[in-house]
């Protein structure tokens, strides 16, 4: 029996060591220690970790790298962020779209991000948008897991066409049915989308995911109908709530309520530490929350909790780089998450867990699942988060797709040459 790519000597998330991977025929064929048949391409991982691809669950493509266009955000707030993205929807084409998401999306396979939830906004009458990423869909199939939510940013109900246009949306062929109910006009018109949308969803037989509650007020509590709405048309685990920051502002006894609620509907969390540490709190002066929501007390309810990526040079932020270890970095500084145990759960938020939000067929490093995976220049996935380690080999299918050099610093310390590689500290684990 000959392989088509045999990975000697790998480390993997779970912990184990000196593990070989067989690929055949873009699936896992074998995952042990001493694979003895030969392979048509070998590579040795030294004892490095090989992790599933990362997953981003939420993010923005339809804006990505459209910084300063038509102006920069001069406050950084969120509101004029939206006002400034309702300037350039006017002016956005097609091409201009799909130029921008597909360097995007070159960007995202060098990093080993080989899966991409992204909301489109529909409310424009042309759905520049829509068709944009349909087409880039299209284009990045091979190599990139893209779903698509059709997001009325401008408000179901406060957006003359936005219903229409989002369900225009869903014939063209997006997946997933978004809102953003905390934009609505009122608390009443927030929670009448949130269960018109979640009838949308179930009519159609698709998942739903809502920017829900992302403000710093703590009345605001739409999650709690997306999760009575979940229940009562049968969606659990179809459903995801994005952002969810009044969480943090909440009262903890309402909290203590709401928690269970989630569970019980199966509600996928998916927390966005970059944007929010730098939006939230916006209107504090000191002290200042930090607005992320309550990810160690979603997951201690059995949540499944995911990290988003959400917007990379746009008119909401100026920075990102499609690199999901930057974002779980900052998701445990933020929620305060450092232990071992932690910063391992925080690697799984921008793999397996947000794989299981997207329901993505065949993901992980079991036998059977696709031969798509990353070699990083980390030992351990603590190491990986605490480097944004180099993605050393990017295989999609059996194949190699990407490769970047390891990152080696040369000194010449008073005629003494040291090497210094970033993957060499190693803690006493107790
Ligand atoms: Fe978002």
């Amino acid at each position: 029996m000959s392989f088509d790519l045999l990975v000697r000597n790998a480390n993997l998330p779970d912990g184990r060591t000196g593990i070989d991977i067989a690929c055949w025929d873009g699936r896992i064929a074998a995952v042990e220690q001493d694979i003895t048949a030969e392979a048509k391409e070998t590579i040795d991982a030294g004892g490095l970790l090989v992790s599933p691809p990362f997953v981003d669950s939420h993010f923005h493509m339809d804006a990505t790298l459209s910084l300063g266009l038509p102006r920069m955000n001069r406050s950084g707030t969120l509101l004029e962020g939206i006002a400034l993205w309702g300037e350039l929807k006017e002016i956005l084409t097609v091409e201009a779209v799909v130029e921008r998401a597909l360097k995007y999306c070159d960007l995202a396979v060098s990093q080993g991000l080989l899966a991409i939830r992204t909301h489109v906004d529909v409310c424009d009458d042309r759905l520049t948008g829509v068709k944009g990423l349909l087409e880039v869909r299209d284009k990045v199939r091979d190599y990139i897991d893209l779903q698509l939510v059709a997001f009325p940013q401008d408000g179901l109900y406060r957006s003359a066409n936005a219903e229409k246009n989002l369900l225009a949306a869903l014939d063209m062929g997006v997946d997933i049915v978004g809102g953003i109910p905390h934009f609505e006009r009122t608390m009443e018109h927030g929670a009448r989308s949130v269960a018109r949308l979640c009838e949308i969803a179930a009519e159609r037989g698709l998942m739903v995911d809502l920017h829900c509650d992302e403000t710093d007020d703590p009345m605001s509590r739409h999650i709690e109908t997306l999760a009575l709405e979940t229940q009562r048309l049968g969606l659990q685990g179809r459903v995801a709530g994005s952002h969810l920051t009044s969480m943090h502002s909440m009262d903890n006894y309402y909290v203590s309520k709401l928690l269970p609620l989630i569970a019980e509907a199966e509600i996928h969390a998916i927390a966005n530490p970059l944007i929010n540490i730098t939006l939230q709190g916006r209107h504090d002066s000191y002290p200042k929350r930090r607005g992320q929501t309550r990810v160690p007390e979603l997951r201690s309810h059995g949540v499944n909790v995911a990290f988003g990526h959400d917007c990379v040079m746009d008119p909401w932020y100026s920075m990102g780089s499609g690199d999901m270890l930057e974002v779980a970095s900052m998701g445990l500084h933020v929620a305060q998450m450092t232990s071992r145990d932690d910063i391992r759960y925080c690697f799984d938020c921008v793999t397996s867990h947000p794989a299981r939000a997207m329901g993505l067929e065949g993901y992980g490093l079991q036998t059977g699942c696709k031969a798509d995976f990353v070699l990083l220049q980390a030992r351990d996935t603590i190491e990986a988060i605490r480097l944004k380690a180099t993605r050393l080999k990017v295989v999609k299918g059996g194949k190699v797709i990407a490769s970047t050099p390891a990152r080696t610093a040369r000194l010449d310390l008073a005629g003494r040459p040291v090497s210094v590689d970033p993957a060499g500290y190693a803690p006493k684990e107790s």
